[in-house]
């Protein structure tokens, strides 16, 4: 029975994908550097920024599934460093290489982000996405990318859909959009990224290539709360960071000043088109968001 080693596991994408293994039969190791133990699976801790542990992590896999986020205002200086390190992991272990992307390797388009968009990136975190994905494809090693937008669901709390909206909306606060609520946003849910990422690692078709992961039809943040707060049984409204309180907050807030680089991710439709997914692959039943909103509420309410 092949091995998978989840890099990142206890994270929101690394989490739902062990669970999602886990819950398949799989052998499944999670990595983190606090190796923290997740049930069903062998847990292991690594810092990947050490390519020696990387290596002790993977050895043995079939698969190595790349979901390590090393912080959000870090990425220029760790996210290659992290990743070539999983890179020569997985080649040393002869095992296939999943990695779980987003959507900021483009930088701001016209219309919905498909994967024949050029990285055209041009701020330091999308930059930094854009390189990695291209080092990851280049390297002499099976390799498949799969990206979703920003995501939510049990244990998702890091995401722009986490902790500052349904942990507020929970907690009889009004949940926090980065920008005007009724522009779409794809939002994709966590055991649908899990589920794609699984059939990127078991197709052969999807190595040496970027794939848009399915996600249920893109709705506007507004609807999307409406749905949450019925979920919750609250009455609220989104709640919306102005431009200007970035700028000004940024002066002072590392994690703010971050920020301002993908406001226009907020600030226009963003959509996701994810039907390459679906042409190659076939139909994928992604969960409606009434099914998902529910499971996550309930998540935050424990
Ligand atoms: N947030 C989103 O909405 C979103 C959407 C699409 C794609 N993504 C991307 O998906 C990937 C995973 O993101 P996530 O949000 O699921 O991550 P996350 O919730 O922030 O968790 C990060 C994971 O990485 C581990 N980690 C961090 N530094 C490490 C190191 N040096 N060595 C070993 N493990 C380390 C953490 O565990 P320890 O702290 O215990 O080490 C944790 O398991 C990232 O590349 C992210 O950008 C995120």
């Amino acid at each position: 029975m092949s091995l998978h080693v989840v890099f990142g596991a206890t994270g929101g994408i690394g989490r739902a994908l062990t669970d999602e293994l886990v819950r398949r039969g799989e052998r499944v190791r999670a990595v983190s550097r606090s190796g923290t133990p997740l049930e069903g699976a062998e847990a292991m801790a690594a810092d990947v920024r050490d390519d020696q542990a990387a290596g002790r992590a993977a050895s043995g896999a079939g698969v190595v599934y790349h979901c390590v986020n090393p912080g959000y205002t870090k990425w220029p200086q760790l996210l290659p460093l992290v990743s070539r390190s999983i890179l020569t992991a997985a080649q040393s272990a002869g095992a296939k290489l999943v990695y779980a992307d987003n959507l900021y390797a483009y930088g701001p388009v016209d219309g919905p982000l498909h994967e024949d968009l050029p990285a055209a990136a041009t701020g330091r975190k999308g930059r930094a996405r854009a390189q990695v994905a291209a080092e990851l494809l280049a390297a002499d090693a099976r390799v498949t990318i799969g990206r979703a937008s920003d995501y939510y669901g049990p244990h998702g709390r890091t995401s722009n859909a986490g902790e500052t909206l349904f942990g507020r909306l929970v907690a009889g606060k009004r949940p926090i959009w980065l920008g005007p609520p009724d522009l779409p946003h794809t939002l994709h849910y966590l055991p649908d990224v899990a589920r794609g990422l699984i059939v990127l690692a078991e197709r052969d078709e999807a190595d040496g290539q970027v794939w848009h992961l399915p996600a249920v039809k893109t709705i506007t943040p507004e609807h999307f709360v409406e749905i949450a707060a019925d979920a919750a049984g609250v009455e609220t409204q989104v709640q919306t960071i102005p431009r200007l309180a970035l700028t000004v907050g940024g002066v002072f807030s590392p994690m703010l000043r971050e920020l301002r680089e993908t406001q226009y991710q907020f600030r226009a439709p963003f959509v996701s088109d994810s039907s390459k997914f679906e042409s190659a692959f076939g139909p994928f039943q992604c969960t409606a968001h009434r099914d998902a909103v529910r499971a996550t509420v309930e998540w935050y309410s424990r």
